[in-house]
């Protein structure tokens, strides 16, 4: 089976948040079951690959030219990037000031074109478009193979000024949105499935509250729209092996957690006693709720707790941290950027681990706590709803669920810290969350099975 999947970020090729951790975790899980995967993503620079070849890919006139790389990236494997005037910049999406670069609609409509030709040439048995960055792919291939659309988010959908529908000539009226050109949305309509990334996300999104104004599409698509819940990529993200943490551990042996959160305390700058240590990883933005998080952390430093932060997004979410963090170094430390290492870290020393995101299609974050034997502490949105079980409501409990609102944070928060003086009971939790199996395995099966049915359908 060849499949030729588009996507915006891959890690560690380009990375920005869930969706690049996600497609390497999918793509590495369908090769490792016999799928050959052509991976397209922007040229974003700097990007080293082997064995390189480079081609100029014939294009619509209001493209520009279209360059194409093909090679070997040392750990994402066979790679097509594709560089279109103005693709090169130092951040995917947005530019120092944190605004999105201004011609993000032309730079991703000629990244969805160049799918679109590559795909008439590659003519894979299944085209697997990620987002809406490639989405308007579908407007731009009057013939296509058996296509799937995944919708990480509909936090972004790609809304572009209405003369883009000139260049989508396929189901254009799927692309026109109210005064403007919606990627998505036309995607939706075209694709062959849409996969959301949990199946509680794929039953949020499908209501007014969770459908970010496409709710009518999705409902309208019917069984065509299916949940499959992502993945962690467990080469990465297990502490038994794990080189990026202090010392290795699994749910036989905890004593290199130990370890790990004297290391965590030690980077933090504080001084021992505190027992509780709740960590966050996490893009600084809406989403996330990181704002109710520093409401919430007013209460937790009254708390025998303490929390850390590692993230990067909105510049005013960044400043609020900041400030917390120099108002109590002793319970809250903050570093804002991406750092692999301190990521690791965090995960590894942690007691609990905050996601109080307001809505969370999929998250893997809290699936990582739970691998690294840190309890996680979530709203009962997406897929958190699907991943962690309270442990005060239910006997197999592996966290904390709680509402979205400071005050269910607070209580969340609360109880996870009170589950930690029961020794007997954290260990249980801890042990449960530890051994669940959250690699892509399973829902790489998943994909391929989809992949399949689609392929029977045509013949
Ligand atoms: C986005 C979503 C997140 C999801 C990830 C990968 O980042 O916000 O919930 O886990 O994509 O699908």
């Amino acid at each position: 089976m060849r499949v030729l999947l588009a996507a915006a970020e891959m890690a560690p090729v380009a990375r920005v948040g869930g969706l690049a951790e996600a497609v390497s975790g999918l793509v590495r899980a369908l090769r490792d079951q016999g799928v050959e995967v052509e991976v397209v993503l922007p040229d974003y620079g700097d990007v080293k690959l082997q064995r390189q070849s480079e081609t100029e890919l014939e294009s619509p006139w209001w493209t520009g030219p279209t360059l194409l790389r093909s090679g070997r990236h040392r750990a994402a494997g066979d790679l097509t990037l594709v560089d279109v005037t103005g693709m090169a910049r130092p951040h995917p999406y947005i530019d120092e000031h944190g605004q999105g670069w201004p011609d993000n609609d032309h730079r991703f409509m000629a990244f969805a074109a160049a799918v679109a030709t590559l795909t008439r040439h590659r003519n894979p048995d299944v085209l697997h478009l990620n987002d809406w960055h490639s989405a308007a792919a579908l407007g731009m291939l009057p013939e296509r193979p058996p296509t799937v659309v995944t919708i990480h988010t509909l936090g972004y959908q790609g809304h572009a000024p209405r003369s883009w529908l000139e260049h989508l000539p396929v189901g254009t009226h799927h692309f026109s949105w109210y005064e403007g050109c919606n990627p998505l949305a036309g995607a939706i309509a075209l694709a062959d499935r849409v996969i959301a990334v949990s199946p509680n996300y794929a039953r949020e999104i499908v209501t007014p509250e969770g459908g970010m104004g496409l709710d009518g599409r999705l409902k309208a698509i019917g069984d065509r729209l299916v949940g499959i819940r992502n993945g962690i990529d467990t080469a990465t993200w297990s502490p038994a092996v794990d080189p990026l943490i202090a010392a290795p551990f699994d749910t036989t042996d905890l004593s290199g957690r130990v370890v790990c959160r004297d290391e965590l305390i030690e980077l933090a700058g504080w001084s021992a006693p505190k027992p509780a240590i709740v960590a966050a990883v996490t893009r600084l933005v809406d989403q996330k709720g990181i704002d109710l998080l520093v409401e919430a952390a007013h209460y937790l430093v009254g708390m025998p707790a303490r929390l850390a932060v590692l993230g990067a997004g909105d510049a005013s979410l960044a400043a609020s941290l900041h400030e917390l963090a120099s108002a109590h170094p002793e319970s809250v430390f903050f570093t804002e950027g991406y750092d692999e290492a301190l990521g690791h870290a965090l995960f590894a020393g942690s007691d609990l681990f905050v996601m109080p995101s307001r809505f969370e299609p999929c998250g893997l974050a809290q699936m990582q706590a739970m691998s690294y034997g840190s309890l996680p502490v979530v709203t009962d949105v997406g897929g958190l709803h699907d991943t962690v079980v309270d442990a005060d409501a239910h006997t197999d409990g592996t966290g904390f669920v709680t509402d979205v609102s400071v005050s269910g944070i607070v209580d969340g928060l609360h109880r996870g810290v009170r589950s930690l003086r029961n020794a007997n009971r954290r260990r249980a939790i801890q042990s449960r969350g530890m051994s669940i199996d959250w690699s892509w395995d399973a829902p790489a099966s998943q994909h391929i099975e989809l992949y399949q049915e689609l392929l029977d359908e045509r013949a």
